[in-house]
């Protein structure tokens, strides 16, 4: 059984942190809507749902996969990159207390959980303006009596590592290639978003299943092609707030 932390969302989403788009217009009850077809795709694909109740003073506040990494032994709870994003860390960790122990990164570290992509035993960090050197070195200490190791990976154009990298599934991944180097993934097989839809490398792997925006029909169809179960969700009125898929949910495994 697979347990899906969410949020709803704020209605202060307009007020969002943007870094590497242009802000526009946000219709915050729409993203509301968008936010329950996302949620019930979840639920579809046999998550567990745990709805935060929405923050009014939190912009960001629906994309509660930035402040926390939740692994099967563990949970690690961020301190995130954006000033005005780390009063959101307190709701979600007294949630995550009732699956996991739950360990932090302290100051003056900073780690956004958009920037963690776990692949088996190593996690890999985007080295991003939210995520600096203190904050992966203390993931990668916290870690290491887990078996897990860190790596830290440069990015560059995008604001998360899972902006430009997500997992397809065990040995390939999704990439936009002009966001980051490939070398730290050379073990991996590799399919390229369409050059045409460059915010489309994030995608929710759940089980054998693939949540990803509607708004990327050309990757969408390239994942089709390779054979991959694709479950599309308008996630537009997010993605203004440089949201995506992996970004609204924390997402684990229920054990024990
Ligand atoms: N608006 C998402 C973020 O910047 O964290």
């Amino acid at each position: 059984m697979w347990i899906a932390v969410t949020r709803e969302v704020s209605p202060a989403l307009a007020n969002c942190e943007l870094s590497h788009i242009p802000r526009s217009p946000i219709d915050a009850a729409r993203a509301g809507r968008q936010h329950d077809e996302y949620q019930r795709a979840l639920e579809a694909l046999g998550c567990r749902l745990i709805v935060l109740p929405a923050e009014p003073l939190l912009p960001d506040s629906v994309f509660v996969e930035d402040v926390a990494i939740v692994l099967d032994e563990i949970a690690v709870l961020t301190r995130p990159g954006a000033l005005s994003r780390r009063p959101e860390v307190a709701s979600v960790a007294t949630v995550l207390r009732d699956y996991r122990p739950v360990l932090t990164i302290e100051a003056p570290g900073t780690l956004d959980g958009g920037d963690v992509l776990r692949l088996g035993r190593t996690l890999y960090v985007g080295q991003s303006a939210r995520s600096n050197a203190e904050g992966i070195a203390q993931l990668r200490e916290l870690l290491a009596a887990y078996g897990y190791a860190v790596q830290g990976v440069p990015t560059r154009g995008c604001l998360h590592l899972k902006s430009a990298v997500t997992q397809l599934v065990d040995d390939t991944l999704l990439v936009q290639p002009k966001w980051l180097d490939r070398e730290p993934f050379a073990d991996f097989r590799i399919v390229e978003v369409d050059p045409a839809e460059p915010h489309a490398a994030n995608v929710l792997r759940i089980g054998d299943a693939l949540v990803m925006p509607a708004s990327f029909p050309r990757t969408q169809q390239r994942l089709i092609d390779a054979g991959f179960k694709v479950i599309a969700v308008d996630v537009s009125e997010l993605q203004k707030a440089e949201g995506a898929v992996t970004c609204c949910s924390l997402v684990f495994r229920e054990v024990g």
